[in-house]
C-alpha cells in the first residue's frame, strides 16, 4: 500500500484526537511528560496528574532541583513507580550531561533513563518533526492486522519485521501527524476486542478484515 501514511494523515484530520493537553506544542519537556505518563495510564486518568505536575515542575530544570520524593508524591496513584524515578533521573542526566538542554534526536533522547526506542521517537518526531518510526503495542495490532504480519510480536524476529516495516511507512511531512494517527487508530478503532473496521480507512486493504482473521491477528504468545 503506497499510500498508507497520506490515508492515515487524512484520517486523522477528521477523526483524531486533537485537543489533548500535550498537544499543539513543541516543548519535548512537555512532550516527555505525556508520553511516560501514557504509557501505561490511560488518557483521562492522566490529564489532572500531568497539569498538577507540570504546574509544581513546568521544565527539566526544575525537576531536576527537586527532591525525589517530592516527584514521587506527585506521582502517587499513577501506578508504575519506576516512571517517576527514571523521569527524575533523566532530568538530572539532562542538567548534569546536557548542559540542561533536552537532546535533540531520538537516537539521543534514548540514551536518557527510562526511555525506549518508541517513546524517544515519538518525542523525537512531536517536538522537531524527526522522522522516527515508533512501534508500541497500538502500533503493532494495527500493523499486524493491516499487513498480515504472522508470529507473536513480543518475538525478537517478527519485531524487527515490525520495525522494518514501521520504518518503510514513515511519511516525508507532516511526521508528528502520522505518528499520532497511528497511536490514535490503535486506541479508538484497531483495538485489541472489538474493533470498529466499519469506520477503519483501511478496511477494504486490510489483510486480517479480508480473510477474516481480525481475532487471530496479532498471533497471541505460543502456549
Ligand atoms: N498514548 C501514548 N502516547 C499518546 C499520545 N501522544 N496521545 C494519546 N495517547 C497516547
Amino acid at each position: 500500500m503506497s499510500d498508507f501514511a497520506d490515508r492515515l494523515i487524512a484520517w486523522q484530520r477528521h477523526h483524531g484526537r486533537h485537543d489533548l493537553p500535550w498537544q499543539g506544542g513543541h516543548d519535548p519537556y512537555r512532550i516527555w511528560l505525556s508520553e511516560i505518563m501514557l504509557q501505561q495510564t490511560q488518557v483521562d486518568t492522566v490529564i489532572p496528574y500531568y497539569q498538577r505536575f507540570l504546574a509544581r515542575f513546568p521544565d527539566v530544570a526544575s525537576l531536576a532541583a527537586a527532591p525525589v520524593e517530592d516527584v514521587m508524591t506527585l506521582w502517587s496513584g499513577l501506578g508504575y513507580y519506576a516512571r517517576a524515578r527514571n523521569l527524575h533521573r533523566a532530568a538530572c542526566t539532562i542538567v548534569e550531561a546536557h548542559g540542561g538542554a533536552f537532546p535533540r534526536s531520538a537516537a539521543e533522547i534514548a540514551g536518557l533513563p527510562g526511555i525506549g526506542r518508541s517513546t524517544a521517537a515519538a518525542i523525537a518526531a512531536f517536538a522537531y518533526g524527526e522522522r522516527a518510526a515508533i512501534l508500541d503495542g497500538n502500533v503493532k495490532r494495527v500493523l499486524c492486522r493491516i499487513f498480515g504480519v504472522e508470529g507473536f510480536p513480543g518475538e525478537k524476529a517478527v519485531e524487527n519485521r515490525l520495525w522494518a516495516l514501521a520504518e518503510s511507512l514513515l511519511p516525508e511531512h507532516e511526521v508528528g501527524r502520522y505518528i499520532q494517527a497511528q497511536m490514535d487508530l490503535g486506541a479508538t478503532l484497531c483495538t485489541r476486542g472489538k474493533p470498529a473496521c466499519s469506520r477503519c480507512p483501511f478496511a477494504d486493504d486490510c489483510v486480517a478484515r479480508r480473510e477474516n482473521r481480525v481475532a487471530e491477528l496479532p498471533t497471541p504468545r505460543p502456549k
